[in-house]
């Protein structure tokens, strides 16, 4: 299997641009189903992930045409039929085609989906709701089978403002009759993603991105266009990239008001950056202080960001924390960071990180996509050679992040 071969330690500069959001593509090709001939999303990141969700696409008779990074989707032959397991364990976001399969034909069949081992991630809200607007849910073996006779809106509560939930529930909603009120929805930018390209279709929604979104009962929905929101996440990983190594490192097309909470985080470490528009400039500090960090849901600080941001803990003078409120699992990569010289300490859901340390290249397992991108950003720090393995999980988040890398002065390069 090919490995991910860093040599750490030197400076990068020049333009890093950012792709389109992973979890917002991958919730907007299955949105795609809603539509009855063609639609066109924009900016579509190439990754593992998208491949796979064309291939079930594929499997429910659409046609997919790719054009450099626009993905045109035509479902005139729509038909229903089961998600073959090898193709939804593959990711979690298999999971949005519950929602646009019981809009489009009351009926699903999908084998349970995958995704990375950061906690035990149950979909009891999806079903809850589902099961709200007329569905029964039955699970037979490893498989959810969802059926209605019809499906009627209603007001659903959602326990935790979940992120999956929100879009789930929002997809099977359109085609609901009456109107469908979803309170204490998640916020994230990937929702107002999906109703946007909901909206160019035709459909009625108000409130994405805000903790209630109603949504009107819409049929014929059609032509369907968008583009995907720059990614958030992946444009975070970069400026915290160039606050370890960036000399007039400059990180391009993300939308500022997405990554706040990550911003400010940088300014309590004391790092300077300076914000132009879509884009930042970035220096390495010569020093970092200590801060606390709490991952909370959007516009909180994200989850998805505490593993890499804690690199850049290892290198601050004195104790940081890092709690973590959404999941359970989600300090492997501080272990493996340990291994290269780091000093961290998780005593439950909080993770102690004593600095600054110097890291030394080492070779590891990627454990999680997230807890890669922590790895990559170490080893692009440490003193010597890096060597990562089980680099599939790391690639699915990150388009052409060796080819970024490598433009801005990284040694990086991927190994048989
Ligand atoms: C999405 C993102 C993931 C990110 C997460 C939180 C995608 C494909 N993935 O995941 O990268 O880390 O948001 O920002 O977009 N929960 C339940 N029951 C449910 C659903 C969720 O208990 O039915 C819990 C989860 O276990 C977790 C929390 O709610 O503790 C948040 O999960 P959720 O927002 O749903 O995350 P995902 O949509 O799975």
């Amino acid at each position: 299997m090919s490995k991910l071969k860093i040599e750490g330690k030197n400076v990068l500069s020049g333009t890093i641009e950012i792709s389109g959001a992973k979890n917002s593509a991958v919730a907007l090709l299955p949105a795609s189903l809603l539509c009855k001939t063609k639609s066109k999303i924009f900016k579509v990141p190439k990754i593992r992930d998208i491949e796979y969700l064309i291939k079930i696409l594929e499997v429910l008779n659409c046609k997919c045409k790719i054009e450099n990074n626009a993905v045109e989707i035509d479902t005139t032959h729509l038909k229903n039929a089961p998600i073959p397991e090898e193709l939804s364990e593959q990711m979690r976001a298999s999971y949005y085609f519950m929602g646009t399969l019981l809009a489009r034909f009351k009926k699903v069949e999908i084998s349970f989906p995958g995704g990375c081992h950061i906690g035990a991630r149950p979909i009891d809200l999806h079903i809850k709701g589902f099961e709200s607007l007329g569905a029964k849910v039955e699970i037979i073996k490893n498989k959810y089978i969802i059926t209605a006779d019809k499906l009627i809106g209603g007001r659903i509560y959602l326990d935790i403002a979940s992120v999956g939930a929100t879009i789930n529930i929002m997809l099977a909603a359109v085609s609901a009759e009456g109107k469908t009120i979803i309170e204490n929805a998640a916020r994230e930018p990937e929702i107002v993603n999906v109703a946007s390209y909901l909206i160019s279709m035709g459909a009625k929604i108000t409130g994405a991105g805000t903790s209630t979104i109603i949504i009107e009962q819409s049929l014929d929905l059609d032509n369907g266009v968008t583009e995907v929101f720059p990614d958030r996440i992946e444009a975070s990983t970069y400026i915290v990239l160039g606050a370890l190594m960036g000399e007039n490192l400059k990180i391009k097309g993300f939308i500022k008001e997405h990554i706040n909470a990550v911003l400010t985080k940088l300014n309590d470490v004391g790092q300077d950056f300076e914000l132009n528009g879509d884009e930042i400039t970035i220096t390495r500090a010569k020093k970092y202080l200590p801060t606390n960090i709490k991952t909370q849901v959007y516009p909180g600080f994200p989850t998805d960001m505490q593993q890499v941001f804690t690199v850049l803990l290892t290198r601050a003078s004195g104790e940081s924390t890092v709690t973590e409120t959404i999941y359970e699992s989600r300090f492997k990569s501080a272990e493996l960071l340990n291994q290269m010289g780091a000093n961290t300490a998780a005593c439950e859901n909080v993770l102690t990180i004593k600095g600054p340390t110097e890291l030394t290249g080492k070779s590891l397992w990627v454990p999680d996509l997230r807890g890669g991108a922590a790895l990559l950003v170490a080893g692009l720090i440490s003193e010597g050679t890096t060597i990562l393995d089980n680099i599939p999980l790391l690639l699915r988040g990150y388009e052409d992040v060796v080819e970024k890398l490598k433009a801005v002065g990284a040694k990086i390069e991927i190994i048989e």
